[in-house]
């Protein structure tokens, strides 16, 4: 198994895309932290993953987008594991949806803080805990749009998106002198929930399952990319 040994931290694994990341990495032999924010999605999460070990799967609960919260998920994986092999940050679902003209102060505030302001707090805070070896890997994971705008009533998808390629390429400058690799997994398509026929906010608009991106993930993680933009653009 690709992973076999291995300790990755997921995180949005409740969510869409990372609980398919979070599976693969699973299958891949990799013990998973994949924390939840919400102690009532543990249960779920762990019976979607088909219930693995405890000592494979640790779901610890914490606010792991926040300052502080980026912090202790950071403390609890220094003290189980002392450091990890992978990250892979998968965060921040939906924007309030809209026109460019439509943007209120209000609703890019929104997106700036899920989408762009918690993958800033989670690069600084999990970044460090990487083995420095080239075999490690921090992978951020993305969207198409802010490289193209093909749906014109996204412009918060479009513009927070734009501000993580950014974020990804400062935290490729920063660890360019170190051995650590640090991608960019770029989806270009609907993923929809493995077992599910649709994405609940796209209903009837083509989807693919999140085991493809779960399959990237963790060739990335296995394989030797670095500073690369991995994209996956599954229906061109
Ligand atoms: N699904 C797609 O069609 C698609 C397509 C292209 C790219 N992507 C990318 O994939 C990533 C994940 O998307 P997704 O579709 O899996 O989203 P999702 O289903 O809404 O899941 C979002 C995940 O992020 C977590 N999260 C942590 N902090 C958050 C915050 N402040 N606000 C909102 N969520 C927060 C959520 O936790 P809770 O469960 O606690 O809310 C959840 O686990 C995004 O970067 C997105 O750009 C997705």
């Amino acid at each position: 198994m690709a992973l076999q040994g291995k300790v990755a931290i997921v995180t949005g694994a409740t969510g869409i895309v990372g609980e398919g990341i979070a599976r693969a990495f699973l299958q891949a032999g990799a013990t998973v932290v994949a924390p939840v924010r919400d102690a009532g999605k543990e249960a779920g999460l762990r019976s979607a993953l088909g219930s693995p070990p405890a000592d494979r799967l640790v779901t610890p609960v914490d606010a792991y987008t926040t300052a502080e919260g980026s912090k202790q998920l950071a403390r609890f994986v220094q003290l189980k594991y002392g450091a990890v092999d992978h990250v892979v940050a998968c965060t921040g679902g939906m924007v309030p949806m809209g026109l460019l003209s439509t943007v209120t102060r209000e609703a890019f505030n929104t997106a700036a803080h899920d989408r762009v302001l918690g993958q800033l707090y989670l690069a600084q805070a999990l970044a460090p805990l990487l083995k420095e070896e080239a075999g490690s890997s921090y992978t951020v994971i993305t969207g198409r749009l802010g490289e193209h705008c093909n749906m014109p009533d996204g412009a918060l998808f479009c513009i927070a998106n734009a501000a993580v390629y950014g974020l990804v390429q400062a935290l490729q400058a920063e660890l360019r002198s170190k051995p650590q690799r640090v991608n960019e997994l770029r989806i270009g398509a609907i993923v929809r929930r493995d077992g599910k026929a649709e994405h609940p906010h796209f209903p009837g608009k083509r989807s693919h399952p999140a085991s493809l991106v779960g399959a990237q993930a963790v060739a990335i993680a296995a394989g030797s990319q670095s500073e690369e933009i991995i994209r996956l653009y599954l229906d061109d």
